[in-house]
């Protein structure tokens, strides 16, 4: 051992004996209960996991700033979207339906989420690299992720299951067109886009308010594999994408997106053609022209991949003041289930870790609990009359709007183009080229045609289809070789 090496110790900090035997009664016998090394050693080890994410699970991350190069305070008062600030924030990757070591590079969309380390607390953009989703109420989040993972008996992913739940629930439509095009088979993060996907509200000082989406635009450009170029980077290497950023970052090739917001005048909502809560539609570029306002940069890699990585925990509920919720009912179950969840998954204190405590100062009121270190001192009460924080009212005055209306479980209010085909159709007609319109069929007949993929499902694939635009539903049904029904 050379003289620079520091001593093995245990996690207590005592001096380890060996790091090669535990202690036995003689060289052949058993070992001994006192040999406490080991029986650390070995138990700490039997709990090195916490669970997988139940969705995400797969993923990388690196951090990095954004940079505002607009001036939007017209529209909200938030400090982090104030020109000319720069932020701190980390970014994490991953696809959605696949267990921790699952492909990178599998057909699935992709997470693109962001906290920002601002300076009123942190602010979570917990985006897909699609700007819509497969379903718009959370009441199907759980069926919707069941039928994507793995059956009950045999524990294989099923096509027929995927199938099935979407042809029952043609609100998927508009997201399955982008799942089965390329899009759904990106050649590395950093050649796709990320979406906040949801309406949000801002609000600026003056109180007024408006509606909002973000787009990170990839500066790299768009690239995706074809479905058989995915399968094969998958099979030589199911760290690709983790790997492609690492060494990207690594080398100082630092990826950067184009942030973009559309912005709604609050008043627009009520009429606008697309129910803008609808999570599965978009806002047609010509109705709100995306504006350019800043810029994200990745530029360091973590340093430990538990610690920053896998411990990362994203809020769609951490909201700064000029944020605020909209009546996105999909986003509205988020923000109960993501602190939820990291409560069950890392534990009640999962905001001291580094990768997720805030910047600024805190001073709230919580206390205690498996693993706090840094605790609240007295007052541990409010109100109270001694010196203790105090809340601001003020702070988040604008982000008050009314609703009323009768208690009913129903269907979103339709405005006056709402369908579950229309956008999926502009998507097919409008956007797509001929080369996106073969492969997007070609994947589709791939999929549709796994082995346990029952006659009676493929027919309802082709009509699910022929409802987008029936060119498409005819071209699957020649793959497919059903007629539909
Ligand atoms: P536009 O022609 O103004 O915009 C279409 C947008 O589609 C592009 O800006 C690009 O956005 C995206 N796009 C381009 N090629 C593809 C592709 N092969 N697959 C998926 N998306 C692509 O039209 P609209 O705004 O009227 O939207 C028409 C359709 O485009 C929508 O129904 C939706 O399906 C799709 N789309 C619309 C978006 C929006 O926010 N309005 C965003 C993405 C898709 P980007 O660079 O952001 O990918
Ligand atoms: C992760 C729930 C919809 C993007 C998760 C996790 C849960 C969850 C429980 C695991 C979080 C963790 O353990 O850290 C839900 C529910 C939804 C929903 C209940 C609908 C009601 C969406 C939508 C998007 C999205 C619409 C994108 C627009 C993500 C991302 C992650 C994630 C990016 C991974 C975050 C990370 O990198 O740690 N979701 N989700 N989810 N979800 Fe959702």
């Amino acid at each position: 051992m050379t003289e620079s090496r520091p001593l093995t110790t245990t996690d207590s900090g005592i001096p380890v004996p060996s790091d090669e035997f535990s202690q036995s009664v003689g060289a052949d016998g058993p070992l001994l209960l006192q040999d406490h090394y080991l029986i650390q050693k070995l138990a700490h080890f039997d709990r090195e996991r916490v669970p997988e994410r139940v969705v995400h699970a797969k993923g990388g991350g690196a951090y990095g700033t954004l940079e505002i190069t607009e001036d939007v305070s017209q529209f909200t008062k938030a400090d982090v979207f104030r020109r000319g600030k720069r932020t701190e924030l980390f970014l994490r990757f991953s696809t959605v339906a696949g267990e921790l070591g699952f492909a990178d590079t599998a057909r699935d969309p992709r997470g693109f989420a962001v906290k920002l380390y601002t300076e009123e607390g942190n602010y979570d953009i917990v985006g897909n690299n699609t700007p819509i989703f497969f379903i718009r109420d959370p009441q199907k989040f759980p069926d919707f992720i069941h039928s994507q993972k793995r059956r009950a008996d045999n524990h294989l992913h099923d096509n027929n299951m995927q199938w099935d739940f979407w042809t029952l629930s043609p609100e998927s439509a508009h997201q399955v067109t982008l799942l089965m095009s390329d899009r759904g088979t990106p050649y590395s993060w950093r050649h796709m886009n990320g979406y906040g996907s949801h309406t949000f509200l801002w609000y600026n000082a003056a109180r007024e308010k408006f509606w909002v989406k973000y787009h990170f635009k990839t500066d790299q450009g768009i690239r995706n594999f074809t479905g058989t170029e995915a399968a094969a980077a998958g099979a030589e290497d199911p760290d690709f994408h983790i790997r492609d950023l690492h060494e990207a970052i690594g080398k100082g090739d630092h990826p950067t997106w184009t942030l973009q917001v559309q912005v709604m005048p609050f008043e627009d909502a009520a009429d606008y053609r697309f129910n803008p809560f609808d999570l599965t539609k978009v806002w047609p570029h010509e109705d709100y022209p995306p504006l350019d306002i800043g810029t994200l940069t990745l530029n360091r890699n973590p340093e430990n991949y538990f610690a920053e990585v896998e411990q990362a925990a994203f809020e769609p509920s951490n909201l700064v003041p000029g944020v605020g919720a909209s009546p996105d009912k999909m986003l509205q179950g988020r923000l109960f289930s993501y602190p939820d969840t990291h409560r069950y998954r890392i534990g009640a204190n999962y905001l001291q870790l580094p990768v997720n405590r805030p910047k600024n100062a805190v001073h709230s009121y919580n206390r205690d609990g498996s693993m706090r270190y840094n605790n609240p001192g007295d007052p541990v009460y409010a109100p109270n009359s001694f010196a203790g924080p105090v809340a601001d009212p003020l702070l988040l005055a604008g982000e008050h709007y009314e609703v009323t209306g009768e208690i009913v479980r129903s269907a979103h209010r339709l405005h006056a183009e709402d369908d579950d085909f229309g956008q999926a159709r502009a998507l097919w007609e409008k956007v797509m080229t001929d080369t996106d319109r073969d492969h997007l069929v070609a994947n589709i007949v791939a999929h549709a045609s796994a082995p346990e993929v029952r006659t009676e499902t493929k027919e309802r694939v082709v009509d699910y289809w022929r409802s987008v635009h029936k060119n498409l539903g005819d071209r699957v049904s020649r793959g497919l070789g059903v007629t539909g029904q």
